[in-house]
């Protein structure tokens, strides 16, 4: 629905936006880890979208992606989404029909499936993470999503930071307090780098799944859009000292995100290094090494361009694709095409190799599977619905390609999406 928010400082007017429910992010959806999640989409907006619902290993026809599980709601129009939640964690979800304008005017919120046995915390908060790209003057979204100078380059980046709805988010807490911080990049193109202050803490749990172990955080976090992290913190600051969240600016200053604002104390218990969560099911990938390597170049945006690829079953030139608004391709295929990149064998293990031939990053995300990074060595990372590939790095994902259906794999700077970086693969 319509509705306007103050999502900047008092000196701008506030913001229409599109909204879940009237509030920006959309309202935060918990249930529990194996219990079934059943939400009526009412679509009373004045164009067809539908609901994707980030990195939950679903039921494809209930994966929301318009064009290839599902028919967009019209206007007036309703959808019943109705699904099985098999692991915890934390995911969200988000419009998934012209992604790229409906997500950045609002539509997302943070879908949080809670362990049978949660972790040893005082509060459990969730920091959605967004910026908005907003007229000073008259506080609207400077109105051109579409772009084509950000969509060739890195993607539309707000001129304005905040979480859950608001620039100046505020956390109270004591000291010596234990939170739990679910993270999620909703932002449209920003890649987040994040510090603590006042905080000691550690990384529990990435795009949702448990590590094997808690990690220290020593270091700048980077959150791309789309991933999500959990940590674990000890509010360390005593009232009256700067805590919080802070991320990177633009001019390489660090800045307060979302601020952790310190009254009073709770009585100091040593806790020590956290527990890991729980394990979810089917965390585990065999085979991997003797798994068939399918290759997808990243291809096109600025600078770079391409040679030839093919959209809307035609095979183009730059020029041609430029005309049509496409930038970009995955493995010389511009945006959904009629075969899928790859047909999958249900429970066979697969390695997709991504060779960024263009000079900007991509969060790469893989819908319906989680997978892991596999280094050279054969070393495979931690369980990821989205991943990070750097100019001219080579990544390698490798899953098992256990849920039956349609599933994309598509580029999380939306913009990117948009104008080519949208492939999909089958599962049989
Ligand atoms: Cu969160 Cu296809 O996206
Ligand atoms: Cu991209």
């Amino acid at each position: 629905m319509d509705t306007t928010v103050q999502l900047a400082p008092a000196s701008y007017p506030a913001t229409p936006v599109w909204s879940y429910d009237g509030t920006i992010p959309g309202p935060v959806i918990r249930a529990a880890q194996g219990s079934r999640l059943e939400r009526r989409l009412v679509n009373a907006l004045k164009v067809p979208t539908s609901i994707h619902w980030h990195g939950i290993r679903i039921d494809n026809a209930m994966d929301g992606v318009a064009g290839l599980t599902q028919d967009a709601v019209p206007p007036d129009e309703s959808f019943d989404y109705a699904f099985d939640l098999p692991d915890a964690g934390t995911y969200w979800y988000h419009a998934h029909t012209n992604s790229m304008e409906q997500v950045a005017r609002g539509l997302s919120g943070a879908l949080i499936i809670e362990e049978a046995t949660p972790p040893d915390v005082d509060r459990d908060e969730v920091l959605m993470i967004d910026d908005w790209l907003l007229d000073p003057d008259t506080g609207l979204f400077i109105d051109d999503f579409a772009a084509p100078m950000t969509r060739s380059h890195g993607g539309q980046i707000g001129n304005l930071v905040g979480v859950n709805g608001r620039y100046d988010y505020r956390l109270p807490a004591r000291q010596n307090e234990r939170l739990r911080l679910r993270l999620i990049n909703s932002a449209n193109a920003q890649i987040f780098g994040l510090k603590l202050e006042g905080l000691t803490g550690w990384t529990v749990a990435l795009d949702g799944m448990p590590l094997a172990a808690p990690e220290p955080v020593t270091d700048t976090l980077v959150l791309a859009p789309a991933q999500r992290m959990d940590l674990i913190v000890d509010v360390s600051a005593e009232e009256g000292e700067t805590a919080g969240l802070l991320f990177a600016a633009a001019d390489d200053t660090w800045r307060v995100l979302a601020e952790v604002s310190v009254k009073g104390r709770a009585a100091s218990v040593t806790r020590g290094t956290p527990q890991p969560l729980p394990r979810n099911p089917r965390m585990e990938i065999v085979g991997v090494d003797e798994a068939p390597v399918l290759d997808m170049p990243l291809q096109g945006g600025a600078m770079r361009g391409l040679e030839s690829a093919t959209f809307d079953g035609q095979r183009m030139g730059w020029q041609e694709l430029v005309q049509n608004g496409q930038f970009w391709a995955l493995a010389g295929q511009v945006g959904l095409g009629k075969t899928p990149f790859a047909t999958l064998s249900r429970g066979e293990t697969a390695r997709i190799r991504m060779t960024n031939d263009t000079i900007f990053p991509h969060a790469m995300h893989l819908h319906g599977m989680h997978f892991r990074v596999r280094k050279e060595d054969g070393a495979l990372g931690p369980l990821r619905d989205t991943v990070l590939v750097m100019p001219n790095e080579t990544t390698e994902i490798a899953f098992v390609a256990d849920n039956p259906g349609k599933w994309l794999l598509h580029c999380h700077m939306l913009g990117h999406a948009a104008s080519g970086m949208t492939n999909w693969i089958m599962v049989l």
